[in-house]
Parts: C-alpha cells; structure tokens; sequence
C-alpha cells in the first residue's frame, strides 16, 4: 500500500503542479481534495506549459485516473474551459476525470460578493483571487451551498437555487448596492454545466476506497500551501479550507488509516501572493532579482508574488502540522548567482526570540527574523540529475535546511521540466 498526500508547506506556489505530475509515474489515482480555481499548478513538459487550477495534475500521462474530491469547490465554467482546452490538445480522455457529487460549486454570486467583500475591507483587504472561493467555502460550512448532486437532479436545484437567491439577493442589494441575480438566468446557465459535467459525477469517496482495496496507489494533491490553511495558516489571512495533509482525508472521503506518507514542497527561498504577515518578504533589490529569475508571477492572477528568504520556522512549522515524512525542495536553479544566502532560524519581537511560528498578529507582522547566512554558488544547476553533482555550497544549503527543518529532504528540483529532478527517495516505493 502506498498511498501519499502532497502539500504545500509554505504559502503556496511551491511547483505542487510539477512535483505531483512527475510522480504520477508511480501512482493510479490522483485526487485534488481542497480549493477551487484560486489554484494554479503549472506543468512543462517537452517545453509545453499546462496550467491546471482544477483537474489534477496527473492529468497529462494517459491512463490515470484524475479525481475532483469532495473537499473542492468547483467553478463548473472553469472546470469545462479546462477539459476543452485539454481535449484540443490531445490530452483529455472522458473516462479519466470523476468529480464528487459531494463537491460544492461556485455560484456566479460567489464571485460577486468576493469582490463587494473585498471592496469593504479597505486595508483590512486579503488580497483573494477574486474567484467565488470565500463566499462557496462559507455557504458550504452555513448549510446553504449548492452540490453537484443538487446540479443532475434539476428539482432539487431550482428548489435550492431559488432558496439561496432569496438570501444572497438581499445580501447583494442591502449590503452592498448592488443586483442581484434571476433564478431562470442561473437555472439555464448551470442546466447547460449539467449536461456538459453529468457525465463524471460520481460518488468519488466509493471509488477511491475500492481502489485502494484492490491495491492501487493514491496520490493525494493538495492546492494553496500550509500557511494559508483555515486553521494553521496566518489566518485571517488565509483561504477557506483545510490545505493540510489532514484536509485530504475530509476531502476524499477516505479514513486516515489510508495515508502512508505525506510529502510538503517548500521552495529553496519563500513567495506569497496576496495580502498578510511575510517575515522573510525582501522589499530590495534582492526581492525583486529573486521574482525576475524565478518568474514569480501568480499562475492564476499573474500578480507578482512577494519574494523573501527561506524560513526554517515557515518548515518547522509545516513539519508538524501536517506529520511531513519528507520534503521536496524546488527551485534551488533559481539561487545559482548570489554571493550569500540567507537562511532564517527564528523570529525576534520586544526582545523575545520565536522559534515556533507565532498566532499573534502583533508579533508576526513586527517580528524581525533571526538569519544564518551561507554562500553561495555560481553553477548553473539545471541540468544536474543527482545529488553528489551539485556544488558544494547547494549541498550544504540543503543540509542546513534539513537539519533546521528536522525533515528529510527526498527530493530536489532544478527546473521546471519532468526531468529536471533530482530524486533522492521516492515515497511510492
Ligand atoms: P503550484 O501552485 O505549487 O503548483 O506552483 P505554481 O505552478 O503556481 O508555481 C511554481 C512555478 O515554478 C511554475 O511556473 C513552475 O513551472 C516553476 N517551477 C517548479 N519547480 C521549479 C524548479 O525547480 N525550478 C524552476 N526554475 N522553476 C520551477
Ligand atoms: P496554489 O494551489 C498562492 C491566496 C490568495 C490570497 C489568499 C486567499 O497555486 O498554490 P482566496 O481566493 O483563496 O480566498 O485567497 O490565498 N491564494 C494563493 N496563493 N497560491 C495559491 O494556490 C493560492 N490560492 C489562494 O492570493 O492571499
Ligand atoms: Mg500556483
């Protein structure tokens, strides 16, 4: 049995995409658990680029079986954009995708109250992707969302439309000075998503647990990253759901005895998009060279992702809360160049050193993070395929992350491509 959750173990954009594209190789399934289109998980293979913010990321090898999980909220646009655009490419085989008629959808006034919600804010803003993710997470917790079992039964959807419109139309009108929307207009819009989507509903939580009984691997694959989870991120700037290994287990609908191995990707330095606490965020010149080399520019938004040093308490702290049996660490290519490095151990804040990630907003927002700095490399590292033939100092800046992070490190990426991995320890075996 084998049987692995992928997360994010920082804010996410870690190369999730890559990472659980190539290990699909090893696995049968490969199931998203949590998020919705905020997700952008970019892929290159052959030089070709695939951005996949709901299908999983096994989706490019034929003969794996793709799952939308209970625990994902679906934009039933978005989801069918996707299939077409991979169907043109040669890449989209109906009998691959199922989705989980537990599975919530995105509703067009999902979208529109993100937007109002955000607009009230002001400074308070969390800087969402403006996608409906919010609002569908917070109607699904109230008992008044809309699932895809509701969507192929067209009954229990208008009853169910009508009854969240009466709602969300007083909301959008009161609150925010603003129309609301006609049953009929959304009634005929998500039949259309219907008959286009009916097809792969599925009571996906059976099936998964029949395959894994018939021995097949799984591969859990989660979206955002460990610090903008619901519950362990740096909340309230975070997104609605569980992005921890924990949530994949809610959102497949498989017991945890069923997890063999959970594996974080962490970048070899730190990004965050969107609004909230960054201890490590570089606002210099350093900040901006480490955006331009790495491109890091949002998969979904294309805004520029904040760019800062590694942080070994960001990783301790993924570490625990997420049981992490090993680490991928992406993007080392990207720090060929600097003279120094730096790496942060703990936080300082009104005299007192952090070495755990702190709840407190106060602290976070000033806390001055504690550095090791070590040297650097100049070797370009994109074409190295194992770890003795790194340099020396990528070594060593390896090393100290692990020891720092008490994780081992099983796996080490050197670009974007399939192949451009190093792979120390490969968790299906
Ligand atoms: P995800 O959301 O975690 O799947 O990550 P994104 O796809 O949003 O962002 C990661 C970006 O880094 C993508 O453009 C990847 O193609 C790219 N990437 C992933 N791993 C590596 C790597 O090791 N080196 C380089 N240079 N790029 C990488
Ligand atoms: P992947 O899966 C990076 C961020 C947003 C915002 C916050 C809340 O590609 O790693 P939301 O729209 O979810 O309500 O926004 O979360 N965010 C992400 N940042 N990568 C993502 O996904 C993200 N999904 C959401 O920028 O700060
Ligand atoms: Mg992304």
């Amino acid at each position: 049995m084998s049987n692995i959750v992928i997360v994010g173990a920082q804010w996410g954009d870690e190369g999730k995409g890559k990472i659980v594209d190539m290990f699909t190789e090893y696995a049968d399934l490969i199931v998203r658990f949590q998020g919705g289109n905020n997700a952008g998980h970019t892929i290159v293979v052959d030089g070709e680029k695939t951005v996949l913010h709901l299908i999983p990321s096994g989706i490019l090898h034929p003969n794996k079986k793709c799952i939308i999980g209970n625990g994902v909220v679906v934009d039933p646009e978005v989801l069918i954009e996707e299939i077409d655009a991979l169907k043109k490419r040669g890449r989209f085989d109906d009998e691959r995708l199922l989705i989980s008629e537990d599975a919530h959808m995105i509703m067009p006034y999902h979208k529109k109250i993100d937007a109002a919600m955000e607009s009230i804010r002001g400074t308070r803003k969390i800087g969402t992707t403006g996608r409906g993710i919010g609002p569908a997470y917070e109607d699904k917790t109230a008992r008044t969302g809309l699932r895809f079992a509701d969507l192929i039964d067209e009954k229990v959807f208008r009853e169910k439309l009508k009854f969240a419109l009466m709602e969300k139309n007083h909301i959008l009108s009161s609150l925010f000075h603003q129309s609301g929307f006609e049953v009929h207009d959304i009634y005929e819009q998500y039949m259309q998503y219907a008959e286009r989507l009916g097809r792969y509903v599925a009571n996906t939580s059976i099936y998964i647990n029949d395959e894994i009984k018939k021995g097949k691997k799984v591969m859990f694959e989660g979206a955002q990253g460990t610090l903008l989870d619901v519950d362990h991120g740096t909340y309230p700037y975070v997104t609605s759901s569980n992005t921890v290994a924990g949530g994949a287990c809610c959102g497949a609908g498989v017991g945890p005895t069923h997890i063999d191995k959970v594996i974080g990707i962490s970048k070899a330095y730190t990004t965050r998009v969107g609004e909230g606490p960054f201890p490590t965020e570089l606002t210099d010149m350093t900040g901006d060279w480490l955006r331009e080399k790495g491109q890091e520019f949002g998969a979904t938004t294309g805004r520029p992702r904040r760019c800062g040093w590694f942080d070994a308490v960001v990783l301790r702290h993924a570490a625990r809360v997420n049981g992490l049996s090993g680490m991928a660490i992406t993007k080392l290519d990207i720090l060929s160049g600097l003279s120094k490095i730096k790496i942060c151990t703990g936080y300082r804040f009104e005299g007192k050193i952090y070495n755990e990630f702190p709840s407190n907003p106060r602290v976070l927002n000033g806390a001055e993070p504690l550095y090791e700095e070590m040297d650097g490399w100049v070797e370009d590292l994109s074409s190295v395929k194992d770890i003795d033939s790194l340099p020396y100092n990528a070594k060593k800046y390896l090393k100290r992350i692990e020891e720092l992070s008490g994780v081992e490190t099983t796996l080490v990426s050197v670009g974007m491509e399939r192949d451009q991995t190093i792979l120390i320890k490969n968790p299906f075996r």
